[in-house]
């Protein structure tokens, strides 16, 4: 039975800009051939093309989430027939049942999988050591970020391609900081709070809230998921010491795994122990430092020394971990990796905690108070804030 065709042929809220057009096709046993009027080609599996058919049958238009099933059409499928609509949409007729499905240009084109369109979309980050951060640390003005959202855009795409940025001005009242991190979306809340003060306390449940130093590290390595963005916004450093230091974790991993592989290879693979208690609460984590995706890439960094726990491990990859944790925390210690600097009032350091390490100086408190406010917003929401952002700027503006 012919099926009339669903003009719904987009399945997220993206605006896909029309930048080029299919003007052939060729088709194959199991997959099209796209020819576009730039000459370049896309290939496309039939299942693949019918799995992400956008009509309202396959695709609940409200939410956008498919409601067609991939295994409720058999392994071979293929069009019966192809066309180019004048518009450029690209018609497919599937030979099981003749559903017709239409495919908009700009998502099809921006979809495309070749090895070049893929290493295309990677958005590599950007991995800085001393001299590089330095020389481009990404500073944003706090009314600026508060008020217009291009250039909030503008701070989150840095957030997430140096993993740290500088908001200068912002306001030192108490709380300001849940007033920027909204600006992104929810706040992460956690056993220290929706905003956490960072300051000398009595009865300290973290070594974060005495004058003690501490070292390079991640916050929360004690939890499944760390938090991705950290905040921390200096509201009074009136003390002595104190200076913060910022390191990029992933330029530690790349260094490691270019000049000691080995080192790199047990600090991505043995499980370490993490342990944060107190007398209301008890989280655990076994994980290795370092995290790789499934190409190798290095996504995630975990460590803080002040929450391990005692290794379980089996008794040969003691000295291997061993050695691999004194290798990087080793060079997290030179200050050719290191982003040294004293925060002033007024100033918001935003960082991502599952890959930029960070430490202060001991402080003392005969000249001054000093005060931190802090807050954590999951990396999640920063991609899609960003990605939000960005559908309103793929928008020409008329
Ligand atoms: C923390 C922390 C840094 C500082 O609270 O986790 O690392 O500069 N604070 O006090
Ligand atoms: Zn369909
Ligand atoms: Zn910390």
């Amino acid at each position: 039975m012919n099926q009339a065709i669903n003009i719904s042929e987009l399945p997220d809220f993206t605006p896909y800009k029309i930048e080029h057009l299919p003007v052939a096709v060729e088709l194959g046993s199991e997959l099209l051939t796209v020819i576009w009027n730039d000459d370049a080609n896309s290939e496309f599996h039939y299942l693949w093309l019918r799995d992400n058919c956008a009509c309202a049958g396959c695709v609940t238009p409200l939410s956008c989430e498919q409601v067609f099933e991939i295994c409720d059409v058999p392994l071979d499928i293929a069009p019966s027939k192809v066309t180019i609509a004048d518009d450029g949409r690209l018609l497919v007729t599937w030979d099981n049942d003749q559903h017709i499905s239409r495919f908009h240009p700009g998502w099809l084109r921006s979809h495309c999988y070749s090895v070049q369109a893929r290493a295309k979309r990677y958005q590599a980050p950007k991995i800085w050591d001393k001299a590089r951060i330095c020389e481009q640390l990404p500073l944003h003005q706090y009314e600026q970020v508060m008020q217009d959202d291009l250039a909030l855009l503008d701070w989150l795409r840095d957030q997430r391609d140096f993993g740290i940025a500088l908001i200068k001005g912002v306001d030192t009242s108490v709380g300001t900081v849940a007033k920027v991190a909204n600006r992104i979306s929810f706040i992460r809340e956690t056993n220290f709070g929706v905003l956490f003060d960072v300051k000398a306390k009595p009865n300290a449940n973290s070594a974060a809230y005495t004058t003690l130093r501490l070292p390079l590290h991640t916050d929360l390595p004690t939890r499944e998921l760390q938090p991705g963005l950290q905040f921390l916004h200096c509201l009074i450093n009136d003390a002595g010491g104190g200076e913060s230091r910022l390191v990029d974790g992933f330029k530690i991993a790349d260094h490691m795994r270019q000049h000691f592989p080995a080192e790199f290879k047990a600090l991505s693979t043995i499980a370490m122990e993490f342990r944060n208690t107190d007398k209301d609460s008890d989280y655990r984590f076994s994980g290795p430092a370092l995290v790789l995706d499934s190409k190798g890439d290095v996504v995630e960094i975990r460590l803080a020394n002040f929450l391990r726990g005692p290794l379980d491990l089996p008794a040969e990859q003691v000295i291997p971990f061993y050695r691999g944790y004194r290798c990087f925390m080793t060079l997290t210690r030179q200050a050719s990796f290191q982003f040294y600097y004293r925060l002033e009032p007024g100033d918001l350091v935003v960082f991502d905690n599952r890959r930029v390490l960070h430490a202060r100086n001991a402080f003392d408190l005969q000249q001054g108070e000093r005060h931190l406010q802090g807050c954590y917003v999951d990396r999640d929401e920063l991609m899609s804030r960003i990605r939000v952002l960005e559908r309103v700027i793929a928008i020409p503006i008329a």
